[in-house]
């Protein structure tokens, strides 16, 4: 019974700073609460009707007092919400040494791969000490991807990008459920995520992981999806007619007709593969066919990873695309060299 815990381990960075602003808020909210409670029994039994305590004196308003407890109590809460929106915030920015993880929801399971290829389900496997960046998506209905011993949930969306970071700090075996009802075996959609070793993490991604052999890397699957779908008839490597070259591309503000512009990001490259004519790129026609039912939510990560890998020729590599410079040599984003702080 008294091995009963009040909340789950904590096994990130983020579950301590996040416990601690919990245990703030309820120590201050508890606090209040029987601080205030206490004075008012306290005056409700002293003052009651019939008592004989003495009523001499009594003061009828007090600018001090006033400003006193009401100062106090806006600086504290001003303190919280400062506190809050920064712990906020950052769980919403993953660090650019992160490693990129994809996450596919389904009912009822979670497909997962990482940089080199290698895939799991219903299990993660991380090394300790990294911050890990997970972009997810469903190919159904709303999942949630909930870890609670790192203290970070996340709804996982059918046509839209969400993404979740955290950084494991212990390794060990934790719980990875799926926190939004989904369907039938809702309860059963979910799993383990196994923080290892740095050392021991690299090993088993450069041994094809549980299943010991090595796949193909994401950029190598989406090349091939590239070339299946005839995408370079039309975004060849040099300007045509009919679509641009891709190169480069990504992380770049591309200019729309009309005269607004939008970052070439994964939910723009994502869009123009479904909606092409939503953002037409200024200098072309809306001639580009949909690939909607065409592709599977897994072949557009795929696409996305080859475009983020095409770079144009002598260009320095973008920010962002840094995830096909790290597949190929995965060995090499060891957390020594990744993880600086
Ligand atoms: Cu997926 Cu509940």
């Amino acid at each position: 019974m008294w091995n009963l815990p009040l909340v789950p381990e904590q096994a990130s960075d983020y579950a301590k700073q996040y416990d601690l602003l919990f245990y703030a808020t309820t120590g201050l909210t508890i606090f209040f609460t029987v601080a205030v409670s206490a004075v008012v029994l306290f005056f409700v039994l002293k003052y009651r009707k019939g008592s004989t305590a003495n009523r001499a004196g009594a003061v009828e308003g007090h600018l001090g007092v006033e400003l006193v407890w009401t100062g106090i109590p806006l600086l504290l809460g001003l303190a919280m919400f400062v506190w809050a929106a920064k712990l906020y915030a950052d769980s919403r920015i993953p660090p650019d040494n992160a490693l990129d993880i994809t996450v596919i929801g389904k009912q009822w399971m979670w497909h997962i791969q990482h940089p080199n290829g290698v895939r799991e389900n219903n299990e993660l496997h991380v090394p300790a000490g990294q911050p890990i960046k997970l972009t997810m998506i469903s190919q159904d209905v709303i999942h949630s991807f909930f870890l609670p011993q790192f203290r970070v949930k996340q709804d996982v969306l059918p046509g839209r990008y969400t993404h979740l970071w955290f950084t494991p700090t212990k390794p060990g075996k934790y719980h990875l459920f799926c926190a939004e009802y989904c369907g039938m075996q809702h309860s059963e959609m979910g799993g383990y995520v196994y923080v290892m070793e740095p050392k021991e993490y690299q090993e088993w991604l450069a041994a094809g992981g549980e299943r010991r052999a090595l796949p193909r890397t994401p950029e190598q699957a989406g090349k091939q999806v590239f070339e299946q779908m005839a995408c370079g008839q039309c975004h060849g490597d040099v300007k045509s007619e009919r679509g641009m070259p891709l190169a480069g591309t990504y992380g770049r503000m591309v200019r729309l007709k009309g005269g607004k512009s939008v970052k070439a990001d994964e939910a723009y490259l994502r869009e123009s593969l479904l909606d092409p004519n939503a953002k037409v790129v200024d200098g072309y026609w809306p001639i580009m066919p949909s690939y909607k039912g065409q592709l599977t939510e897994e072949q557009i990560l795929h696409l996305i990873a080859y475009l983020k890998s095409l770079r144009a020729a002598g260009e320095p590599a973008m920010e962002g695309a840094s995830s096909a410079a790290g597949s190929q040599a995965p060995g090499a984003r060891t957390p020594a060299a990744a993880g600086g702080e």
